[in-house]
């Protein structure tokens, strides 16, 4: 929808006029390497995309929050002063708690009205929930500080680190950083190349010559919260505690390299918590080899990494299923793809595969056909730009 429109939409929700109305969007992310790394102090590479969670907003004169979306009849209207009331809201429970984590962050809120537009694909693997989290955090933020007359500017990392704990507390999925990170600080083209044991990054300009992302989506429905992603981090915790016999000042496996790793990792007996952290710490390397690849210009070698991060991912740790599965291999076997792997949690959502520019429409089409024939029903692609990070509005 047009920014004119939304304005609109605003308006026929909650009434009143234009004046006032403010407008701010964070984007969805796709990682390129480095999964189930981020939660285990390892590192990452996402980019942010160019669909986003986008908030049209107003504030209000009382200490109320007004959440509507353009693509839902859920209304919210919920106190500043009652908010772990709503903890089991179908809908808003992200927004809500992003607020409430802010209140006890020591931020001094004011109430408003929020309209949601969303056009990050919703449950796919492409942060849909960061995004709405960033957006709300950097949104309530703004407008306080406003109120407050404070001319401090956002901190983006400190915007991340609370949508990432609204996440963990209200949605109930101990997920780690990244996808808020890369919705919050991304930068257009360019991927961020971050360390999740400090939050140190850097960004890495993507220089694809020649070759585009295009993202593929099982469409194959599925939940963080009744995936097994919570269970998986359990295990890697497991693997953590045994390997601390070792290496006692060890505080996660990111701190653990392949070569100890293969000195010490006999200690773990149960093969499913040895597989886990195998790939973790194999994954981390991938990671590192990655971004020297990058800088050598060398795209091909990136994009055997790739395959390797999701063979690991399908064998080790076992999150991918056949949909992920199918449409990595349909990939591979299409003329101009140099990588191609389960990107975000798994468990179905999408794959990223680096293809050559003039080979993305047949691509799409070998890809697509295949991938109905064996699993019964269609996948959706995305020809994907990077973008920037959260952040306001002027137009669109
Ligand atoms: C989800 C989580 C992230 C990360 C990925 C797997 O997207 O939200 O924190 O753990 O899965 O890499």
């Amino acid at each position: 929808m047009e920014l004119q429109a939304l304005k609109q939409k605003f308006i026929d929700i909650y009434g009143g006029s234009e004046e006032g109305i403010r407008v701010f969007s964070s984007p969805g992310r796709v990682n390129l390497i480095g999964e189930h790394t981020d939660y285990n102090g390892g590192y990452v590479f996402p980019a942010a995309l160019t669909v986003y969670s986008t908030v049209i907003v107003r504030t209000r004169n009382d200490r109320n929050i007004g959440l509507a979306a353009t693509d839902l009849p859920d209304r919210v209207c919920a106190s500043l002063d009652e908010l772990e009331k709503h903890k089991d809201l179908k809908w808003g429970n992200y927004q809500l708690g992003v607020a409430d984590e802010l209140q006890k962050a020591g931020y001094k809120l004011i109430g408003c009205d929020m309209l949601f537009n969303d056009t990050v694909p919703l449950g796919a693997g492409l942060s849909s929930s960061a995004a709405i989290e960033v957006v709300t955090a950097l949104t309530l933020v703004a407008l306080s500080n406003k109120a407050n007359g404070t001319k401090k500017p956002i901190d983006m990392i400190e915007m991340a680190l609370i949508g990432q704990k609204a996440e963990n507390n209200y949605v109930g999925v101990n997920c780690g950083i990244m996808d808020q990170f890369a919705s919050a600080m991304g930068k257009k083209d360019h991927a961020i190349f971050l360390d999740c044991k400090d939050l140190n990054y850097q960004l890495v300009p993507l220089k694809l010559d020649g070759y585009k992302i295009v993202i593929a989506n099982t469409n194959k429905k599925r939940s963080l919260g009744e995936s097994n992603y919570n269970e998986r981090r359990s295990q890697c915790e497991a693997g953590l505690a045994i390997l601390q016999k070792a290496f006692a000042d060890a505080k996660c496996l990111g701190k653990i390299t392949l070569a100890e790793f293969e000195k010490h990792g006999h200690l773990i007996e149960d093969e499913v918590i040895y597989n886990r952290v195998a790939h973790v710490i194999k994954e981390d390397d991938r990671v590192l080899a990655s971004i020297k690849a990058l800088e050598e210009n060398d795209i091909k070698a990136f994009g055997k990494l790739m395959i390797a991060s999701h063979n690991s991912l399908r064998d080790l740790y076992e999150v991918t299923g056949k949909e992920l599965d199918t449409l990595v291999e349909e990939a591979l076997k299409v003329e101009g793809v140099i990588g191609s792997r389960m990107t975000g949690a798994g468990f179905g959502g999408c794959t990223v595969s680096i293809v050559k520019e003039e080979k993305v429409e047949a691509f799409i089409k070998k890809v697509g056909e295949n991938y109905v024939k064996a699993i019964g029903y269609e996948a959706s692609f995305y020809v994907s730009d990077i973008g920037d990070g959260g952040c306001e509005k002027e137009a669109f």
